[in-house]
């Protein structure tokens, strides 16, 4: 039998989990700017699994794909394609476009706010118009997703202005951090060798327009949109203004992330995904909007979150071998566990769950160290 479209997403995006540790929300961010036919940006300290994903994606997808390390001595030839010497005889300056960026379906541009003038404006006419003109010809670009990666964000070494207007390209951004937990850790380095993630699936890029598709034509739910224009109002009092076009967009996004959560109309908890699209600044502002947006979109989200968090701190703050230590940090424990138990819906009984499991692995370990 046929595979959906949809399920080929809902298998990627699990596939992508099993394989990147931590790295859920990036996972939903590429995927959801691909359904939307938007672009991604990970800025993160190297070793954070972005080129792993963002190869992964590339690898799914079975168009033309097109892959460059950005260097300041990176030439046009390489991005766009070399000049066609027998166009040259006709005093005609033509690239042969096969195989670059041109005419990929999909590309990963990592190191990208290296790109040097020279490259920089036909780069962002790909991005954003999907044109590239070709000695006078116009060639319409097929791109449906760009993945780009940095290990910084523009504007940390005075570079602001002049890569403003690429950064702005970017729908979706996001810090990528280090593997945050002990339990991730020990998946990093005592789990399977995973040099690249195994995909079950591949998609063509006819399926993924007919997920553009199904993606746009879902309608916003009266809640989600309330919380929506509370989540700008609030961003506003806190200073945070994204720009008309970035707001449109988000709508766009927002239908794209129900349709990879198989929703059929957009819900408030959908919203989520926001917290990477509606800020401007890379300073302060993510991590003001994301309580906006998590207080708004998710509240009982939020709760889990940080009661995991809190759990997390114990366990990484307690020395096993210390019988009192242990002993203080089980009992917090299961009062962060009580409060789990407090709450209501799958995701806070997992939470729960894996409280009440990390108490039994620190009980067993303080009983093996004796
Ligand atoms: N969250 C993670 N999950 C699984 N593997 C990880 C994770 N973080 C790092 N790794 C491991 O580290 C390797 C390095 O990751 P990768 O090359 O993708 O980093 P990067 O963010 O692209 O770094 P750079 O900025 O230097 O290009 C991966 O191939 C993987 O083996
Ligand atoms: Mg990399």
């Amino acid at each position: 039998m046929a595979v959906s479209v949809f399920e080929k997403f809902s298998t990627m995006r699990r596939d992508l989990a099993e394989w990147l540790i931590e790295r859920d929300q990036e996972i939903d961010l590429v995927l959801t700017a691909l359904i939307a036919q938007e672009h991604v940006l990970l800025v993160g300290p190297p070793g954070t699994a972005k080129s792993m994903l963002a190869d992964a994606v590339v690898r799914w997808m079975d168009g033309n794909r097109f892959q460059v390390l950005l260097t300041k001595f990176t030439t046009p030839e390489e991005v766009f394609g070399p000049i066609s010497l027998a166009g040259l005889k006709s005093d005609h300056y033509r690239r042969i476009t096969d195989g670059k960026l041109p005419t990929a379906d999909v590309a990963f541009v990592d190191e990208i706010f290296k790109a040097s003038s020279a490259i920089l404006n036909t780069m962002l006419t790909i991005l954003n118009e999907r044109r590239f003109d070709n000695d006078g010809e116009r060639i319409d670009c097929p791109l449906q997703l760009c993945v780009a990666a940095s290990n910084e964000w523009p504007g940390s070494n005075g570079d602001g202005k002049e890569l403003g207007a690429l950064f702005d390209r970017f729908v979706l951004r996001k810090h990528v951090r280090p593997i945050a937990t002990e339990r991730g850790l020990t998946r990093l380095l005592w789990g399977p060798q995973n040099l690249e993630p195994k995909l079950s699936t591949a998609i063509s890029p006819e399926e993924i327009g007919e997920a553009s598709f199904k993606a746009s034509s879902l309608t916003w739910g009266v809640k989600a949109q309330d919380a929506f224009e509370s989540i700008i109002r609030e961003s506003k009092s806190e200073g945070i203004v994204p720009g008309d076009r970035r707001m449109k967009k988000a709508v766009a996004i927002g239908r794209a992330y129900a349709w990879l959560n198989g929703h059929t109309e957009v819900e408030t908890d959908d919203l989520e995904i926001l917290a990477h699209v509606l800020w401007d600044d890379p300073a302060e502002q993510p991590g003001k909007l994301a309580k906006i947006v998590g207080k708004i979109a998710n509240p009982e989200g939020m709760k889990i979150n940080s009661l995991l968090m809190e759990a997390e701190q114990i366990i990484s703050g307690t020395d096993l071998k210390d019988l009192s230590a242990t002993a203080t940090a089980c009992k917090k424990l299961g009062e962060v566990h009580t409060q789990l138990k407090g709450l209501s819906g799958v995701k806070a009984s997992m939470a729960a769950e894996h409280v009440a499991a990390e108490v039994k692995r620190i009980r067993l370990a303080t009983v093996e160290a004796l």
